[in-house]
């Protein structure tokens, strides 16, 4: 995938230097490192960065696969990518859905909607208990009255995972999506949540949404429980303009919004922090599809486009859209997900011959 992004890359011939991470799945395999530290100090001196499609493997599955001298040293594998977001706080997970015409697998033609998932916190915390210590349970017990159905349970029965939302995080993330408004002329910003029944985490990022936005009067506010609108978007998508969520409605909610624009071979996001951005397309590695080139590399070339817009290449990364427009519009170049049989190389430059 990179491969293809490179190709269109180098044809809209921006000068950039270019330098390679290792990260992903062969190091955990190899190194027991997803994410190892070299890459970590590579990141530290670029200005943006592009992320292939990787694996991410739950972790009695990732354990499995570790090779042989690494196992049974509490080695546990952790999504790099999460950990990036995390370590680079990287809160903005922007990913624009758009149905580019013509496009055979749009929901409907004109979509255009963009998602603003935060993207270091939520249920992504990483705190979480299995077994849970009884320190952890006895805490819960004398807090919370709700704990009690679980007070009696072993450790290893049950599991914890905490959802942590933060005034500053809820608040940041929901003043990015109303600049963005604000500066696209968008309409109208809808805050999903599920604050009736989550009522801490997601009661404070309803709170913190609410007052952001009277700060931008001039863009309409809304608000949506995550269950409703995944109704409501299947069957009003045009209802909806620019969305912000909390991290894991905001990781359920991308897929279906990209679905909605041709599937994950579209669906390409922003990682944005303040000194460092990085850029990825939506899916994963589709490893049955591994080394065939048979994905579709739009995605990633929209990931590229996305990049350059971040580093301020705003005419190159407007050249890269109307170009992979185009292609998408004339229906001659199709990847088997556009019932077509070209291959992932034959997109990328089709599109780079364009540039
Ligand atoms: C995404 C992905 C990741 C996430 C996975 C690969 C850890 O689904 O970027 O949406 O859950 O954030
Ligand atoms: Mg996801």
């Amino acid at each position: 995938m990179a491969e293809a992004a490179r190709i269109v890359l180098d044809a809209a011939k921006v000068p950039l230097e270019y330098v390679h991470g290792d990260i992903g799945w062969e190091f955990w395999c190899k190194e027991g490192d997803a994410f190892p530290q070299r890459t970590i100090e590579l990141l530290k001196g670029v200005d943006a960065a592009l992320f292939g499609a990787i694996t991410s493997k739950p972790v009695k599955a990732a354990e499995a696969e570790l090779s042989p001298e690494l196992r049974g040293k509490g080695l546990t594998y952790r999504s790099p990518i999460v950990r990036m977001r995390q370590l680079f706080d990287l809160y903005i997970c922007l990913r624009p859905c758009k149905a580019y015409e013509g496009n055979p697998l749009n929901y409907k033609e004109g979509l255009d909607l963009v998602m603003f998932r935060e993207n270091t916190e939520d249920l992504y915390s990483g705190v979480e208990f299995s077994p849970v210590p009884k320190e952890v349970a006895q805490v819960l017990g004398a807090q919370s009255k709700a704990f009690a159905p679980f007070a009696n349970l072993e450790g290893g029965q049950y599991a914890v995972s905490c959802k942590i939302n933060t005034r500053r995080g809820s608040e940041r993330i929901v003043r990015a999506a109303f600049d963005f408004a604000r500066k696209h002329g968008r309409k109208k910003v809808t805050v999903i949540h599920k604050a009736n029944v989550v009522r801490a985490s997601d009661g404070l990022f309803l709170e913190a949404a609410r007052e952001v936005a009277k700060d931008y009067p001039e863009v309409q506010f809304d608000e949506a429980n995550v269950d409703a609108i995944m109704m409501w978007l299947l069957k009003n998508p045009f209802n909806y303009d620019v969305l912000v969520a909390p991290n894991l409605y905001g990781d359920i909610a991308s897929d279906l919004c990209a679905q909605m624009v041709g599937g994950l071979g579209f669906g390409c996001s922003g990682n944005i922090g303040e000194k460092l951005a990085v850029f990825e397309p939506t899916h994963g590695s589709a490893p049955k599809y591994a080394g065939q080139y048979k994905v579709n590399p739009i995605a990633t070339i929209l990931a590229a486009k996305m990049m350059l817009e971040w580093l301020g290449e705003t005419d190159a990364a407007a050249r890269v859209e109307r170009v992979v427009a185009a292609v998408i519009r004339e229906q001659k170049v199709r990847t088997y997900d556009m019932g077509g049989t070209s291959t992932t190389l034959d997109m990328a430059r089709a599109i780079a011959g364009k540039m």
